[in-house]
């Protein structure tokens, strides 16, 4: 939808457009240059979810801006085109400097969903097409859906035997598991995918452990990274695979890339240009990727101070809520960056149903979620804490609190004002509710 239409739809009475709390400038008249769209942080409610997405940060507007008003296809031979190819080129050196990679062993997608895709379907055609026996894929119950589907989907339509691994109570994987399974079948799995780090209760897994395990397997492993990278150390070198995306840490939306290990044999998803290492092919989006590397850079390296700094305030984000809420309780590990990630808070609040809870606390300003973004809005209970041993109930009780580089010690000020009102109406809400369903369950004789 572009922006004029979305401004058709919202108008506040002085004439303006509101979009949520998002002021857009004014309509342009006809025949007018296209308004530009005032995007301020500042004017927003208190945003805690950064995990869902986070602000562009400015040095990758500023490349962006610059890199948008060139023309140019990467795969063009003339000069605009191979001055795409530079800029192409350059981002992808910025970004394997940053990450410590050599440049050919980043391949660009279209953000994270596409580049965990095309480890795990790209791995598994490969690795089947070698050996047929390898039918095997291992992968963790915590899983993104970006991991955890295409896997279904390859049990369902491929002939996949997956095997679920479990994690314990702070959600964490057990390599011995992993080890066990390994050497159940040797010569049988096609690959292992196991997350960096979980997007909903940020619990840091053992990947360096598991790495070993799966090299000394011959298994390719598959990390999602997506939460990871910018946040907490990671070595990219690690895995055979490793998923990132440019706007969870101050890039901008609809850009990722997958680094894939050099000389490992991945099938094409997509079809076309062969752009990408004939991996993935796609003209190629120069601003956007320039804006990508931007963020990598200042993001890989600003991390230690930064991650610090959201670490504390998350603390303190803790204690001030367990304080406001005593009957809450934190979910995921606790600890250092080795354990968890510094901007992800988790909080279950008995009694309260999450989404009830999400939408007071959205009307008083405070934007939080339910857990991922891209199954927000579907009343289940979260894969993640029920594989955690969270029972359905508190788990539905549960929200995520993501701070990150906009955060202030005022955002946290702002929860805690706002949580205790909206604890006690959702409170309210929940008895209401739980009564109306006995009330029910009685009738029908339940
Ligand atoms: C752990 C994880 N993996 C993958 C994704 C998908 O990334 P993208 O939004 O770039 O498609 C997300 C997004 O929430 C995520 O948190």
């Amino acid at each position: 939808m572009d922006s004029v239409h979305l401004m058709d739809r919202m108008h506040d009475t002085a004439g303006a457009r509101v979009v949520g709390r998002v002021k857009l400038a004014a309509r342009p008249s006809a025949g007018a240059v296209c308004a530009p769209l005032a995007y301020d942080w500042q004017t927003m409610a208190t945003y805690l979810d950064h995990a869902a997405t986070t602000p562009l940060l400015d040095c990758a507007r500023e490349a962006m801006i610059g890199a948008l008003s060139a023309t140019g296809n990467a795969s063009s031979l003339h000069t605009a085109g191979r001055g795409a190819r530079r800029r192409v080129e350059e981002s992808r050196e910025t970004i394997a400097g940053a990450l410590g990679v050599t440049p050919s062993e980043v391949i660009f997608t279209a953000g994270g969903t596409e580049a965990d895709n095309l480890a795990v379907k790209g791995l598994w055609w490969s690795r089947t097409a070698e050996d047929p026996a390898r039918r095997r894929v291992l992968a963790s119950r915590v899983e993104h859906h970006a991991v955890l589907d295409p896997i279904h989907w390859l049990g369902e339509h491929e002939g996949a035997e997956v095997v679920w691994l479990d994690v314990d109570d702070e959600g964490r994987v057990d390599p011995e598991q992993v080890s066990r399974e390994l050497s159940a079948s040797p010569g049988q799995s096609a690959l292992v995918a196991v997350m960096w780090a979980n997007n909903e209760v940020g619990t840091v897994q053992p990947i360096a452990e598991l790495a070993e395990l799966c090299s000394e397997a011959g298994v390719p492993l598959h990390v999602d990274g997506v939460q990871a990278v910018g946040s907490i150390p990671v070595d990219p070198t690690l895995p055979a695979t490793l998923a990132i995306s440019a706007h969870k840490l101050g890039g901008p939306l609809g850009v990722g890339a997958l680094v894939a290990r050099r000389g490992l044999e991945l099938t094409p998803l997509t079809h076309g240009g062969g752009q990408e290492r004939q991996v993935r092919s796609g003209t190629l989006d120069v601003p956007a990727l320039v804006g990508f590397a931007a963020a990598v850079e200042h993001t890989v390296g600003d991390m230690a101070h930064r991650s610090a700094r959201t670490q504390a305030l998350r603390d303190d984000l803790f204690a001030r809520v367990l304080e406001v809420a005593p009957g809450s309780i934190v979910n995921g590990a606790v600890g250092g960056l080795d354990t968890r990630l510094p901007g992800n808070a988790h909080v279950s609040f008995p009694g309260c149903e999450s989404d009830a809870l999400l939408m007071l606390l959205d009307a008083a300003g405070v934007e939080v979620s339910m857990g991922s973004a891209c199954s927000a809005g579907v009343p289940e209970p979260s894969h993640v804490l029920l594989a955690m041993g969270i029972d359905p109930v508190r788990a539905r009780s549960s929200l995520r609190f993501s701070l990150g580089h906009t955060s202030t010690a005022a955002d946290v000020d702002a929860l805690v004002e706002a949580l205790p009102a909206a604890l006690a109406r959702a409170g309210r809400a929940g008895q209401v509710r739980i009564s109306a369903q006995m009330a029910a369950a009685a009738r029908d004789g339940g």
